[in-house]
């Protein structure tokens, strides 16, 4: 990770604090951790449960993996380097956004432990909800919804996630959806009920 290079900066507290902000908005600034391999319904299934979220009236947003990197990490491709930055700075993006007390939701593969790890370490207990969106390989090449496994198998697309470069499953996810037998809807549910159950909505 990035050591801090400025010097003779300070920590300032502010007068509103997180607390207030999250009685204000009535809900917690938490994060919802998607991750899984590219086509496993990621984006699908936060792109529903933000919906769900927002119909409820709970201010949320999300951070996407193919958004992101048209902007704030273009500069960054993928290799395990260059993906541990990309989580990186989305992991500072996200708690920032979890800290005004907005339900922040992420889609990135983030195939690397530590990397998610980090973003754990940096909101605290309780606020990093790991969501293993697990389809197997095979499903995810069978619905190939961008034509890039196909790339990958052929050798057009090098350190593909899954075919030429790892995915690290998570060991102890908040929520696993098993995205080969589960509907969409049942995926939703699934967090939804989560979020409730520890009275986060
Ligand atoms: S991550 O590994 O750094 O977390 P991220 O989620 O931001 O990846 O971006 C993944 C998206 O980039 C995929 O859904 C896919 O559309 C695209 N992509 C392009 N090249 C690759 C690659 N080599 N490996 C994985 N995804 C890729």
């Amino acid at each position: 990770m990035k050591e801090q290079k400025a010097t003779n900066i300070t920590w300032h507290e502010h007068k509103v604090s997180r607390e207030e902000r999250e009685k204000l908005l009535g809900q917690k600034g938490v994060i919802l951790w998607f991750t899984g391999l590219s086509g496993s319904g990621k984006s699908t299934v936060a792109n529903e449960v933000s919906h769900r979220l927002h119909q409820m009236g709970k201010l949320n947003y999300i951070l996407d993996g193919d958004n992101i990197r048209h902007g704030l990490n273009k500069d960054l491709g993928f290799s395990p380097e260059d993906r541990a930055e990309n989580i990186r700075r989305i992991s500072e993006v996200a708690n920032l956004f979890a800290d005004a007390g907005v339900i922040t939701i992420t889609a990135f593969i983030s195939p690397y432990r530590k990397d998610r790890d980090f973003c754990r370490s940096l909101a605290g207990d309780g606020r990093f909800i790991e969501i293993y969106v697990k389809a197997s390989l095979e499903t995810c090449e069978k619905r190939d919804p961008k034509g890039l496994y196909k790339k990958a198998r052929a050798g057009e697309i090098k350190e593909f996630t899954g075919i030429s470069a790892p995915y690290e499953e998570p060991l102890n996810p908040e929520i696993i959806l098993d995205s080969d037998n589960l509907s969409i809807e049942e995926e939703v549910e699934k967090v939804l009920g989560y979020l409730k159950e520890k009275k986060i909505i």
